[in-house]
């Protein structure tokens, strides 16, 4: 089985790539990815060199590159996780979202469709040039919009409405993937998870930076009042449930991934707080008095919350890690990794990297 996982040097896409590379040996994994700033081949230096792994260079955005790769590799499968990831950054800049989240998915589907030599239209579906094979799309809950009961949760069955040019940007590629499932019976499989945190998050996100901004001694700027509620999951965890879906998951279906983990930002800034004063040595409440309260979000969802029960009942999936473990684990790695943060702090690596591996 060749499985082509694209994003594959970003946070959750390493964690993938990881996972399918040691497990299962015998699969080739080809990992597709643009290395933009959010991409790191620093996040995988201890399988680089398995001789199941091969990295790629190449941007979804390419259709032509796509169309080429597609041929010479004749992928089984697909689990797209590239992608425009951060909520800010859409906010300045929407239409790189649009290129990389639409259109490049839309590149993918039809670089997808036509090596798999799908037919569509008019009669009966036709399934059987598409045998065995898999394109399998990784979004987020952010597509659902935001919730403002307590009792509400995110279900599969639940009504789109995205309130950021990001998540708009998900919910588009997310109607594209069912509609190719539809009109070209192209095997689709998709899920919608939530709030990822752990090891090799980029620390533009509100976990890592408030990690490195406690270490440094730095303010830690929490939006609005830091009453917006998300619902994080180990990211293990998610790599993990991409498996489960990825082998047993049903064709056409939607599958929510989440922890029933919710945390108040600001509860969740105090718990880190705590934490790092103690791995530090400092007194408890030195670094919470860094907490800053700064101009919200525009836009900012105020919760999400996901229903897993889907996954769990179907697949047998459950997180594995309650969250002050995975808190204090995560916590443990930025300190025993140093260098890897101070590398993408200082936006060094990037230009580094893109020499190193661009001939490859
Ligand atoms: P990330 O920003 O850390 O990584 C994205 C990766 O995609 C990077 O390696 C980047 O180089 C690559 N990439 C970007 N544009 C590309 C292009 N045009 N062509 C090829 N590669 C390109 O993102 P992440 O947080 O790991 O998220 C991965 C996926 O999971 C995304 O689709 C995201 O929407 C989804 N998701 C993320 C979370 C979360 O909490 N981070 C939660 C649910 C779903
Ligand atoms: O829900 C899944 C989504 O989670 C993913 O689809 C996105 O790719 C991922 O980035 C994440 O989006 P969020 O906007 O929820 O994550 P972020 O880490 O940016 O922010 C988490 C919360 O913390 C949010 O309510 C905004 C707040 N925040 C964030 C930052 C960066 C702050 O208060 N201060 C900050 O400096």
């Amino acid at each position: 089985m060749k499985i082509v996982i694209t994003g594959g040097a970003g946070f959750i896409g390493s964690h993938v790539v990881r996972l399918f590379v040691t497990k299962y040996p015998d699969y080739q994994i080809y990992n597709l990815d643009a290395l933009t700033y959010a991409g790191n081949l620093a996040n995988l230096t201890d399988i680089e060199n398995a001789p199941n792994y091969t990295f790629v260079k190449g941007d979804i955005t390419d259709a032509g590159f796509l169309t080429e790769f597609f041929a010479e590799v004749k992928p089984d499968g697909v689990i797209h996780l590239a992608a425009e990831s951060h909520v800010d950054r859409s906010i300045t800049d929407p239409m790189s979202f649009v290129m990389t989240n639409v259109v490049g998915t839309v590149n993918l589907l039809n670089a997808a469709k036509d090596a798999w030599k799908g037919t569509g239209g008019a009669g009966p579906p036709v399934r059987s040039a598409f045998d065995g094979k898999r394109f399998y799309h990784v979004s987020t809950d952010e597509v659902y919009g935001s919730l403002h009961n307590a009792d509400e949760f995110f279900l599969e069955d639940t009504s789109y409405d995205p309130q950021s040019p990001y998540s708009a940007s998900k919910a588009a590629s997310d109607h594209f993937v069912r509609a190719y499932g539809n009109t070209y019976k192209l095997p689709v499989v998709l899920t919608n998870c939530s709030n990822n945190y752990g090891p090799n998050h980029f620390p533009e996100k509100l976990i890592p930076l408030m990690i490195h901004n406690i270490q440094q001694n730095k303010p830690l700027p929490v939006y609005g009042k830091g009453e917006n509620v998300r619902d994080w999951l180990f990211v293990v965890d998610h790599a993990r449930a991409i498996d489960a879906v990825f082998h047993n998951g049903n064709l056409g279906e939607t599958y929510n991934i989440g922890g029933f983990n919710e945390w108040k930002n600001i509860d969740l800034v105090h718990l880190l707080c705590d934490i790092m004063d103690r791995k530090l040595g400092r007194e408890t409440g030195t670094s919470a008095k860094l907490i800053t309260y700064v101009t919200d979000r525009a836009g900012h969802d105020l919760r999400y919350a996901i229903d897993a029960n889907k996954i769990m009942h179907e697949l047998g999936w459950q997180p594995s890690l309650q969250f002050e473990e995975g808190l204090e684990k995560t916590v443990d790695w930025f300190l025993q990794n140093q260098e890897w943060l101070d590398n993408v702090t200082s936006g060094a690596y990037q230009g580094y990297y893109q020499e190193m591996y661009t001939n490859r």
